[in-house]
């Protein structure tokens, strides 16, 4: 059955009449409304629509096709067009303003969705246009749907001035009153700049394309009036800059097929809203009856995983695909301060978000971006209702004047704040280094982490045993020099002491800082329990009106 509106963005219902229809007869009363639809259907110009094929990218309807199930889309206001009589525009007036906005089901699951047409007035937000998404944002809002928004276009239309603006701020308003209460994923297709990009900015995920998405708030042009810089589009604001410099988009699609269907991805990992919890799958991962009886081949491979140097780096996506049900990990800002993963996985089924250190980087420090990195990850699951999974090998804060001067104090207590007010399921898995605060941040059980386990190869302590020693030992070391002694070999000595002492898990076991010491090939298994017997946690934080988050 089709309802009123299409239920695909790029057929429009009915054939159009070949001829005027006579509006005073019922038959023609209908032809003339399929008229409309087609009209609506082909607003951009024919010319316009062959420009976007050639550089690569689909038309506003065509991604929505892409986005949704087949037969799902049920358009809203398709047949509204702006008032504004300035600048000759009352000669212009396309049905749909340059947005497609509606509703449809991605695997089933309703969302809203709306998409923007360059081909119409270059994408610009006039007034009507800005109206038709506030009305699909309260929609999806009231209703506890996710909302994909596909943006392409300009910023504010010009002709119709201070209205754009107002309505601009209005959507600013709806995304950040729905930040925590449904999922909002932007899609930038195309270049967008000016108030294009600040609804995406609000949003918790920013998807590009590589090569044809852009984003800036001002373009090269004003870019080089202004500071004299020469810069490209695609230096400024292309979907690579993005990703790797500014830490502004989390995926890097290599097409807008790509893009899309990492959009979809994610959802599957997300709950339609924060009153609901992420579908659950089938899972076809062997359990067993006790934790060392479903244990796999690759279950194995971890215990030989770590190297007996600790200053040697293994990829901690070894540790993290073995542990996720068939080794999937869609992971988010991969391009982006690599030093530490986040991404979603599932374990028995059930939708984790997984934040890990990477010792193949920076030795795996924490610096300004991976603590910010980390941080909206971990708000961004507590808000949504997914356990966080976190996997530790960190030797602390990246030193340094870039660090201190730019900020990491504050920076930092972002990842800590992320931490201690999350409610949701918290597991921590300490592989090998958990070094002075960055022990404290990475998910601490003192930051309020349910199930804290540790490898017989985890360290934890205030600092490496190199450092340590030097700081200790300081006075015995001097004398030994001053005394002529052999100061290496006492140093190497005062080191393995110190490592032998305090370098291992067991002085935290020994306070149940770590609740198990385990065997790493039974991690899968332990997760598996843990977070089995977490699935009914609640936990509620001291009644506020909100936090005060270090920004
Ligand atoms: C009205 C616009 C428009 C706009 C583009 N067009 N931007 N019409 N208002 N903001 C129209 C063009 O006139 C042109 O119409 C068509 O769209 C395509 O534009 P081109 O410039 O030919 O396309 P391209 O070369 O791809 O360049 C895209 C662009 C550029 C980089 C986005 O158009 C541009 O710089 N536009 C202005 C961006 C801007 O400064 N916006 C206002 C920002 S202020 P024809 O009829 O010739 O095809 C703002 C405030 C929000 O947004 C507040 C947020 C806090």
């Amino acid at each position: 059955i089709k309802l009123r509106g299409m239920s695909s963005a790029t057929e429009p219902i009915g054939t159009p009449p070949a001829e005027e229809p006579d509006i005073h007869t019922t038959a023609g009363k209908l032809a003339d409304l399929y008229r409309r639809y087609d009209e609506a259907v082909h607003a951009g110009s024919e010319r316009a629509v062959e420009r976007q094929h050639s550089k690569g990218k689909k038309t506003a309807r065509e991604r929505i096709d892409m986005l949704l199930d087949p037969g799902s889309f049920v358009e809203l206001d398709e047949l509204a067009r702006h008032r504004s009589t300035n600048f000759g525009q009352d000669r212009n007036r396309p049905y749909g303003d340059g947005v497609v906005t509606g509703y449809g089901t991605v695997d089933g699951r309703p969302v809203c969705v709306f998409s923007q047409d360059v081909t119409v007035f270059g994408g610009s937000l006039g007034e009507v246009y800005g109206e038709k998404i506030v009305k699909v944002m309260d929609l999806a809002l009231k209703t506890g749907r996710p909302i994909i928004g596909i943006n392409e276009g300009g910023g504010a239309r010009i002709q119709e001035g201070v209205v754009s603006l107002g309505l601009y701020a209005e959507i600013f308003r709806r995304n950040t009153h729905a930040s925590g209460v449904v999922p909002q994923i932007s899609l930038i297709m195309g270049t967008n700049a000016g108030g294009h990009v600040y609804s995406p900015a609000l949003t918790d995920f920013i998807v590009m394309v590589d090569k044809t998405s852009h984003m800036f708030i001002t373009g090269p042009e004003v870019v080089k009036t202004v500071t004299g810089e020469e810069v490209t589009f695609e230096e400024l604001g292309g979907a690579r800059t993005h990703n790797t410099k500014s830490g502004n988009a989390h995926y890097l699609a290599s097409d807008e097929e790509d893009a899309i269907a990492y959009v979809k991805d994610l959802l599957s990992y997300l709950p339609s809203n924060n009153l609901s919890d992420p579908p659950v799958f089938d899972s076809t991962e062997p359990a067993g009856i006790s934790i060392a009886e479903g244990v796999t081949e690759t279950d194995l491979e971890l215990n030989t995983l770590i190297p007996d140097s600790p200053n040697q780096p293994y990829d901690m996506h070894e540790v993290i695909t073995r542990v996720l049900d068939d080794g999937e990990f869609l992971e988010v800002q991969e391009l982006f301060a690599p030093n530490v993963l986040v991404g979603y996985g599932r374990v028995d089924g059930h939708a984790v978000g997984v934040v890990a250190n990477q010792p193949t980087q920076f030795a795996g420090c924490l610096d300004i971006d991976a603590s910010e990195k980390a941080a909206r990850f971990v708000r961004t699951c507590d808000a949504f209702n997914i356990p966080v999974l976190t996997f530790v090998d960190v030797p602390g804060f990246l030193p340094g004047t870039d660090q201190e001067w730019n900020g990491i104090i504050r920076h930092g207590a972002k990842l800590i704040y992320a931490y201690a007010e999350a409610t949701v399921p918290l597991v921590t898995v300490i592989t090998r280094k958990a070094y002075g605060g960055a022990y404290d941040v990475m998910g601490s059980k003192h930051l309020g982490a349910d199930i804290n386990l540790a490898w017989p190869t985890a360290q934890v302590a205030v600092m490496g045993a190199q450092g340590a020693a030097n700081i200790v030992h300081r006075r015995t070391l001097a004398k030994a020099a001053e005394e002529g002694k052999d100061v290496e070999a006492l140093r190497a000595q005062l080191i393995q002491e110190y490592e032998d002492a305090l370098l291992n898990p067991y002085e935290a076991a020994e306070r149940g800082y770590v609740d198990s010491v385990i065997v790493p090939a039974h991690t899968r298994g332990h997760i598996t329990r843990a977070l089995a017997m977490l699935r009914d946690k609640r936990e509620t934080l001291p009644p506020k009106k909100h936090g005060n988050i270090p920004l």
